[in-house]
Formats: structure tokens, C-alpha cells, sequence
């Protein structure tokens, strides 16, 4: 007797679209194919739907002390969010500050995510080179944790790695087969157009992506690249936002470099115009939200596999949070400086939901793609594939069910974070997440969250050497 039988649906990988059937015992897939609904205690019938592997969010700031700011959502909170996105696996990055140990940070940042419903993983992050520090990624890869994020910008915030931090990150992410990530954009050119903007006491919502215009990721996005090349070591950007960026990674794929690059549907789907209204301060994240030009140019490159991975950056913050260093104007509006403003946007749920509508339902690109790039690529390059990131027999039963015809219009109270607003209300979606099964447990059914707090376990990642050695994931 299997203990969940999945029946008549259309079950997703990147490569194929087929009709069957899955049985799931305890927390693994026992099997796909044809079973009778006599064979399991619970019978869940797909007709119609397409089954997806669960949604792996890699990237995501919870909890986390940036700005002043700490994020809404508790781990917990965030998971359930999550899950409604059908999300079954998250991860965050350790906090650090100058001084501190990154081994010991990334086990502390894994204890805190022990209350999430779903299953976690860690980044280290790096803000400076010590030999104690370097020394810390052995250790984190031994113990399942073989990424590591660096900051080229925030400077002030005491985050940012140095050329030479870089350097020694990619050295000896090297030699123990991890992947550095990397945050691009140029800080010289940011900061030097921030102390213009307030020489001229203009910092407006506007002036805020006008101080971080593509060229200033586009400098960082070709440094750490050509970092990658002298040192010889895979790389993987995070958030990438532009076509100039894409062409860099083109030609960086052409000499064959294992460079793996993110893009977040933000980009996708919000543009700069949103720094026009009063409320443009709730759409600060870096790098900015660029045109819809650029948002093309995105689209493109997740058709041409220049973008292999998708990743929500999610950092919720509620109105109270963005706004806490801000004052008002005599007439009630905001005094607008941005450099008061805490960076990053809420996402997590409405990753899986936003590719499906504007990728699949308005026919860029087919759900395979979408299966890779919410789940299959991110298993494998952060190291957690055929674990999780398939639907496979031993795989863990980590499961999306998903409705391409259901239509829901976004707003704050479709979603189930902690916050007061949505950037995207009023965006139509088709293509919904309807049931989400984490290790063979329903957590989510009919819009109702059945999870329990600290069922997510913390899975140790190791990254099959051969991505790490060329591009691609095959
Ligand atoms: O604006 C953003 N993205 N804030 C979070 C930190 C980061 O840059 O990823
Ligand atoms: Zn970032
Ligand atoms: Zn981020």
C-alpha cells in the first residue's frame, strides 16, 4: 500500500511532458506509472494538471539585519508563504560582518531556519579575506554547504567583498568544488553618482536607478567574469537584469566557462517606471528595476540558455520597515531619499505563478523550461539534485500540482507573507499552483496551508563536479 497515489496527470521534467500516474511512499516517490487507486491511502486525482517538481528558492533574504531593517516574515512565516508557491525548498545566506567566522555564521543561519515548514540550505557569504575566513570554505563544503555569496556593492553596509576577496573566494571555492555567487554591480560607480545626487539634493525614487543604470552591473558582471576566467573557477551571478550583462555571459559561455546566471521575475515583469510614483520607495531592490526593453532582452536569454536559474531575491518588507527612515513633506508626501530606503521586494510566492503566466501562458516558453528554471537547474547547480529537483522514483516526494487554466488577479490578499501591499496588484495571472506536497506530506490544499512548523529538514549539498568544470547542466 503506497501511501499518496497522484493519478491522470501530466507530469513534468525538463525534457518530457508525460501522463501517469506517481505513488509516494513516506517521504520519496516509490514510482510513476499506472496504479490503481486501491493502492493508496490517500488518491489524489490530477486530471488536467501538470505536475511539476517542487519550486527551489535560492534566493531569498529572511530575517536577515541590512539597513536597519530585519524583514517581515519569521522562517516559518516565510515557508508557508512559500508553499502556497509551491515552493518545498528554500535558502539564505549567512549573515556576516567584518570579523565574524563564515562557517560559524552559516551553522547559525541553518539553526535559525530550523522553525520552516519546508526543507533549507545555506549559503556562506564572504565580506573579507582572512586566512581564518578562506579557511572556513573547506569546512562549509564538508559540511554540505558549498556556495558562497559576495556582495560588489554595499560598501557603506560593511558587506561588500573587494577585487582581492573575490579573487581569494574563486581560488578556493575552486579547490573544493564550490561555486561563489555573485551580487554584480559596480560600487565605485554607484556610490560616485549617489554623492552627485546629493550634491544636487535630488534623491527621488528616480534617481535611485538612474545612480545604478545597467552599465554599473554590467562593469561588475564582466570583472567577475574575467576573475572567473584568470582563476578558473565556476560562477554564478545572481539577479542579472540586462541584455549588455547576457552578452558578456554569451561570450563567457563561448570559451566554454562554467558561468551560471539568475534572473528574478521582477525583472521580468516590473519595470522603472514604478519609481515615477509616490510610492516608488516599496520597488527599491538592487539592482534596480530596469525597462521593458531589458526585460526582453531577458526573456531572450532564458529561451537561448544563457539564464539557466530563476530566483526571487525575496526580502519582505512591510510598508513600516521601507518607510522607517523616511519623513514627509508639509502636504503629507514623502521627502523621497532612497538612500534611506531598505533594498528589496517580497517574491518568493508568486515566482512559480509568474513564469507560468508570462512564460507559458503567453507562450515564451514551455513549462519543461519552466520546470528547469524553478526547480531542476537549482537543484543541480546548488547541489541538492536528484534529491530534490525531479520527479523520479527516490527522489524526495517534493511536488507542485498546478492549474494552467486557473486565473487569479495578484493582490496582497491573494498572498500570505506578513505585508500590507503588493507590488503586483492587479497583475493577471493563468497558471496557478493548486496543491503542494513536501516530502509526501500535503502542505497546501484548496488554498489552505496543512503543514507543521519545523517539519523542514536542512539538506547538505554537494555540486556534481562536472557543472563546476564546463557550462551546462546535463
Ligand atoms: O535589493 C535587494 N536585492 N536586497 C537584498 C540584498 C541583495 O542585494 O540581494
Ligand atoms: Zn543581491
Ligand atoms: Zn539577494
Amino acid at each position: 500500500m503506497y501511501d499518496l497515489i497522484i493519478k491522470n496527470g501530466y507530469v513534468v521534467s525538463p525534457s518530457s511532458t508525460v501522463k501517469c500516474d506517481i505513488a509516494v511512499s513516506g517521504k520519496k516517490i516509490a514510482g510513476l506509472g499506472t496504479y490503481s487507486g486501491s493502492e493508496g491511502k490517500r488518491v489524489i486525482d490530477a486530471e488536467g494538471k501538470y505536475i511539476l517538481p517542487g519550486v527551489i528558492e535560492a534566493h531569498m533574504h529572511c530575517q536577515a539585519p541590512f539597513q536597519g531593517c530585519l524583514g517581515a516574515n519569521s522562517f516559518y512565516e516565510q515557508s508557508v508563504s512559500a508553499a502556497h508557491g509551491g515552493v518545498t525548498m528554500f535558502m539564505d545566506f549567512a549573515n556576516m560582518g567584518k570579523g565574524d567566522s563564515p562557517y560559524t555564521q552559516a551553522l547559525a543561519r541553518a539553526e535559525e531556519m530550523e522553525e520552516s515548514a519546508i526543507d533549507y540550505s545555506v549559503h556562506g557569504k564572504f565580506v573579507e579575506s582572512t586566512p581564518e575566513a578562506i579557511a572556513d570554505i573547506e569546512k562549509m563544503a564538508e559540511y554540505g554547504i558549498p556556495t558562497f555569496k559576495m556582495f560588489m556593492t554595499y560598501k557603506k553596509e560593511g558587506v561588500m567583498s573587494d577585487d582581492e576577496t573575490m579573487l581569494k573566494v574563486f581560488e578556493k571555492a575552486k579547490s573544493v568544488n564550490g561555486l561563489p555567487m555573485v551580487h554584480c554591480e559596480s560600487n565605485a560607480i554607484a556610490e560616485t553618482n549617489i554623492e552627485k545626487c546629493m550634491e544636487e539634493n535630488d534623491l527621488s525614487w528616480v534617481n535611485f536607478a538612474k545612480c545604478k543604470p545597467v552599465l554599473c552591473e554590467a562593469e561588475a558582471f564582466a570583472r567577475a567574469v574575467y576573475f572567473q576566467e584568470y582563476v578558473g573557477n565556476a560562477l554564478l551571478v545572481v539577479h542579472t537584469t540586462n541584455g549588455e550583462a547576457l552578452n558578456t555571459a554569451r561570450r563567457a559561455h563561448g570559451k566554454g566557462l562554467p558561468l551560471y546566471v539568475e534572473t528574478g521575475p521582477h525583472y521580468l515583469t516590473l519595470f522603472d517606471d514604478l519609481y515615477k510614483g509616490e510610492n516608488g520607495h516599496l520597488a527599491i531592490c538592487s539592482p534596480p528595476l530596469r525597462t521593458p526593453k531589458e526585460a526582453e532582452e531577458l526573456w531572450e536569454g532564458l529561451k537561448d540558455g544563457t539564464i539557466l536559474l530563476t530566483g526571487s531575491d525575496d526580502c519582505t518588507f512591510d510598508v513600516d520597515e521601507k518607510s522607517l527612515f523616511l519623513e514627509k513633506n508639509p502636504d503629507g508626501t514623502w521627502k523621497q531619499d532612497f538612500t534611506k530606503v531598505v533594498n528589496g521586494m517580497s517574491g518568493i510566492e508568486i515566482r512559480l505563478p509568474l513564469m507560468l503566466s508570462e512564460g507559458v501562458s503567453k507562450g515564451r516558453i514551455s513549462i519543461n523550461k519552466v520546470c528547469e528554471l524553478t526547480s531542476t537547474n537549482i537543484a543541480k547547480i546548488y547541489g541538492c539534485y536528484p534529491q530534490k529537483g525531479v520527479i523520479a522514483p527516490g527522489s524526495d516526494a517534493d511536488i507542485v500540482i498546478v492549474d494552467m487554466d486557473k486565473e487569479v488577479t495578484l493582490s496582497k490578499e491573494v498572498l500570505h507573507n506578513n505585508i500590507s501591499y503588493c507590488l503586483h496588484d492587479g497583475f493577471q495571472v493563468k497558471g496557478y499552483p493548486v496543491m503542494t506536497i513536501a516530502k509526501g506530506d500535503v502542505i497546501v490544499e484548496d488554498g489552505e496551508f496543512k503543514g507543521e512548523k519545523g517539519k523542514g529538514e536542512f539538506i547538505k549539498r554537494k555540486i556534481n563536479p562536472d557543472y563546476l568544470e564546463r557550462y551546462g547542466l546535463n
